[in-house]
């Protein structure tokens, strides 16, 4: 059989909410076979098998990855759960795509970036942002020289809604949990980060203070090579979802903005209607597709995927030491941020 009609065997970790959409994604890949979706909640296993059509549903997580029909291992479950199925998957031998993070702190993640060098297995972890069209576009611009020499990042996100308490509490806060996304960007796109200051407010909702934690806050990143840039975010947004991205440089800049949702504006004396998306399954649904697909497809290739364990754990140093920026009231260099 030629290797581009080769099928590999897939365990899913985790058939939640982001789980079903991975599920589906796998499902409609035609290297790709699920063998099993595991959930320790079994009606969740059982929907995630149905939407999959996979051979069977498991409430252990251990047993999928141990299966021997499977060769590659995708881990949707909850934060604090990853680091010990990557460890579990790459030990087995199995390959493995993983949402972020791989842990919230850096001895742990350090750790498992570790075992993974140790096992050679390939991993591609969930910053699905890198796989967006509008992103991809602008690092194939940036990289090509036309902007020039870079000298200012921009990024500004805004959920749409707050998340519930209880997830709060285990967030690992605002600049890990939320703001990542956008320091990933800022290293995807411009390059690695010298020095940061962050500054944070409670202006949306309460339950962030009870959660020890910000919802708003204003990030001062200075680049390695003397480029400048701000991260903006925050928790709530009254008009949708809103995530901006800009670039300049001495010849030329790019904007990463989706206008609207529905490719209808209507419009009247003096007015004017779009609409906005939603939320992260609606803007950033192509690059949630994308990143199964290019794992997929580097796997059959035999070739790395990317962004992979040390990209991974450099975001997570930049993350932390934004926070610590912040809880200190200090600037914070990101190279004294160690495990
Ligand atoms: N890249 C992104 O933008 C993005 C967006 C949303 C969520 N995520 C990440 O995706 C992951 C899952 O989030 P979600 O929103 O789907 O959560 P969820 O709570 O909707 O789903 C998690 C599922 O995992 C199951 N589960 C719980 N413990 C488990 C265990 N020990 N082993 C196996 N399964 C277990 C739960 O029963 C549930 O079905 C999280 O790490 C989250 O940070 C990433």
């Amino acid at each position: 059989m030629a290797d581009d009609q080769r099928t590999f065997g897939v365990a899913v970790l985790g058939a939640g909410r982001m789980g079903l959409t991975h599920i589906r994604t796998l499902a409609g890949i035609r290297s790709v076979h699920v063998v099993v979706v595991a959930d320790p909640d079994p009606a969740a296993a059982e929907r995630g098998r149905g939407v999959a059509r996979a051979d069977r549903a498991t409430t252990d997580a251990f047993d999928a990855i141990r299966d021997p029909a499977v060769e590659a291992v995708a881990i949707v479950t909850p934060t604090s759960t990853h680091a010990v199925y990557i460890e579990a998957a790459v030990t087995a031998g199995k390959a493995v795509w993983s949402e972020k993070p791989i842990a919230l702190d850096l001895v742990e993640t350090t750790r498992v970036v570790e075992s993974i060098r140790r096992s050679g297995q390939p991993v591609q972890l969930g910053f699905m942002r890198r796989y967006d069209p509008g992103y991809l576009r602008a690092k194939e611009r940036i990289e090509s020289g036309e902007l020039g020499r870079i000298e200012t990042f921009r990024a500004l996100s805004r959920d749409t809604y707050p998340p519930p308490l209880d997830f709060l509490r285990t967030s690992g806060g605002l600049f890990l949990d939320m703001a990542v996304h956008d320091l990933d960007l800022a290293r995807f796109l411009v390059g690695e980060v010298e020095e940061v200051q962050a500054w944070g407010a409670n202006l949306v909702d309460d339950r962030f203070a009870q959660a020890a934690d910000i919802d708003t806050a204003v990030t001062l990143l200075r680049f390695r090579d003397g480029a400048l840039g701000t991260v903006e975010t925050a928790r709530h947004s009254a008009w949708g979802y809103d995530i901006r991205t800009e670039v300049a440089g001495a010849e030329g800049k790019v904007v990463i903005e989706a206008g609207q949702k529905t490719p209808l504006t209507f419009s009247r004396r003096f007015g004017y209607e779009g609409d906005h998306f939603e939320n992260f399954p609606d803007r950033f649904a192509v690059a949630f597709q994308r990143e199964l697909e290019a794992f997929v497809a580097a796997i059959l290739a035999g070739e790395t995927p990317t962004p992979g364990p040390m990209d991974a754990l450099e975001t997570l140093r930049l993350a932390v030491a934004v926070t610590r920026s912040w809880s200190e009231q200090r600037p914070i260099r990101v190279a004294d941020v160690q495990a």
